[in-house]
């Protein structure tokens, strides 16, 4: 197909992320509910709420471009899910599991933290200044996360050496 534009590519790319987001607001509760430890925990319950925001900000995004919001399985995320699954299946009881889970969670927040950045890069590009501001605003989010996730492994980290 010689005529697709950067419009399809940008639609395209939203109906992925549209499609991971939603797969996530699933994963998430199930991640929080395995993480032992209180703080981990609330971080995933967290950003499973932060998650329902971001998928409206993405609705307003296809209704910008005047689309109904649809989305297109995406396999990287199906497959990152699928990884977070297999570590808390196989790292259920034991010590590792908590260092599984906050890696679990930060090649999520990766995952986001790309496709945002990109998305928030077309928008620019396509002259489309309010969606900037909404795919801004999520990727914000996804680093604060990533970050927060971060600072959980250092601490526990910190806690078992000392
Ligand atoms: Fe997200
Ligand atoms: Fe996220």
């Amino acid at each position: 197909m010689a005529d697709k534009t950067l419009d399809d590519l940008f639609l395209d790319t939203l109906k992925d992320i549209y499609y991971a987001e939603k797969q996530i607001l699933k994963a998430l509760p199930k991640m929080a509910g395995a993480a032992q430890s209180s703080e981990l925990k609330a971080g995933f319950e967290k950003h499973r709420d932060e998650t329902e925001g971001q998928i409206e900000r993405l609705e307003q995004v296809f209704e910008m471009l005047g689309k109904r919001p649809q989305g297109k399985t995406c396999d990287a995320i199906l497959g990152i899910l699928e990884e977070g699954k297999e570590i808390m299946e196989e790292y259920k009881g034991t010590p590792a599991l908590h260092a599984g889970l906050v890696a679990a969670g930060q090649a999520i927040e990766h995952y986001e933290m790309a496709r945002y950045g990109t998305l928030k890069t077309w928008a620019g590009q396509l002259g489309l200044s309010n969606a900037v501001t909404l795919l801004d605003a999520t990727l914000a989010e996804e680093k604060a996360t990533d970050k927060a996730l971060s600072g959980i492994a250092t601490q526990s980290a910190n806690a078992k050496a000392a």
